[in-house]
């Protein structure tokens, strides 16, 4: 009854645009801070109240309820529904670190209703047996060091016949997915193998960095790359979204009145090349710069002085730091 099956291939980039919206006009920009700033710079309640908010805006931590939903976001994530909803054997979403993969995963996995079950695995790695461990682990499953390969994989056979009797899906989803190597994802797709003879047992959404996508598109891992029905690739947010992707995450902690001036916004951009995770650090320094020197409005030359001092390491400053 159980044999094997195939399905096609397919896959898609995507670019962004958002709307411009009305601002205050911005104060005179202010001067470098001269002193250094607190120690603590960055940690919750430096700047919040200063600048008449709630919360600290660019947190780091993946959280589904600051998504902004950029064109990209919303198209991977639609990617990533459609991939569920169709039976994709396979959905590959990939993207730079820091744009928002795994931010996506967590508002996928807290939307999906009772008929999937999902197992996540984030950073996998290890023999074909600890694979087959961090699968049914995620699933909820005990698997014991001393079971073999055969063990735990007929275990699993099973559970995902019984799912599909008690008329559900089970999904497993690899999160740094590019760390898999190509043994690894060679033995996913032939989990996917296992199938009712019409229905798809077994779907697999594997999240990873650029590098997943070239390993995928390699001569010898063709079979795999013909499972995978459902792909995208999250590039980085242009200006305009940059601007609405500050301003959104400044506006759900309290902000009234726009705190970034455009100046400003288009340095944040120009050295973060639009990856989320650096606006965010880049944006949190700012802030702290702004407040060390009493302004209520983060302009060009907070921006400036944080790249100026060295604060902000996170990327290779060479040939920015000059430019206009
Ligand atoms: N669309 C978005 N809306 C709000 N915050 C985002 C968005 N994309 C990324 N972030 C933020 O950027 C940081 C990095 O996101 P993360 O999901 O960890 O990236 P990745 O998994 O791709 O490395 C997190 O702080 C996250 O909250
Ligand atoms: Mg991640």
């Amino acid at each position: 009854m159980w044999r094997r099956k195939s399905s096609g291939a397919q896959g898609r980039d995507g670019e962004v645009a958002l709307r411009a919206e009305t601002r205050a006009p911005d104060p005179q920009p202010a001067p470098p801070p001269a002193a250094p700033p607190p120690a603590k710079a960055g940690t919750p309640g430096v700047y919040d109240q200063h600048f008449g908010l709630t919360a600290r805006p660019f947190a780091l931590a993946p959280d589904p309820d600051a998504l902004f939903w950029t064109p990209a976001h919303r198209r991977a994530y639609a990617m990533l529904e459609y991939g569920l909803m169709t039976q994709a054997p396979i959905t590959l979403i990939t993207g730079e670190v820091g744009s928002g993969k795994t931010t996506l995963l967590h508002h996928l996995l807290r939307s999906l209703d009772d008929g999937v079950r999902v197992g996540l695995v984030s950073n996998p790695n290890g023999s074909r047996a600890e694979l087959l461990r961090w699968v049914l682990l995620s699933l909820g499953e005990p698997a014991g060091p001393d079971e073999t390969y055969v063990d735990l994989f007929s275990r699993f056979q099973d559970l995902l016949i019984a799912e599909y009797a008690a008329g559900r899906r089970v999904a497993l989803i690899f999160d740094e997915a590019q760390n898999l190597g190509r043994k690894a994802l060679e033995e996913l797709r032939m989990f996917t193998n296992i199938n009712s003879g019409k229905d798809v047992l077994l779907q697999l959404i594997l999240v990873g960095q650029p590098e997943l996508r070239e390993i995928v598109h390699r001569p010898d891992m063709r079979q795999f790359a013909q499972r995978v029905a459902s792909s995208f690739h999250l590039g980085m947010m242009d200006r305009a979204t940059v601007r609405g992707y500050i301003d959104h995450r400044l506006r759900i902690v309290g902000m009234k009145r726009r705190i970034f001036d455009e100046a400003a916004v288009t340095l944040v951009h120009q050295v973060t090349g639009g990856v989320p995770r650096l606006v965010n650090q880049l944006c949190d320094l700012a802030m702290v710069y702004a407040f060390s020197c009493g302004r209520k409005r983060v302009t060009e030359a907070h921006v400036r002085q944080v790249l100026d001092d060295g604060t902000f390491f996170a990327v290779d400053l060479q040939g920015i730091e000059g430019d206009p």
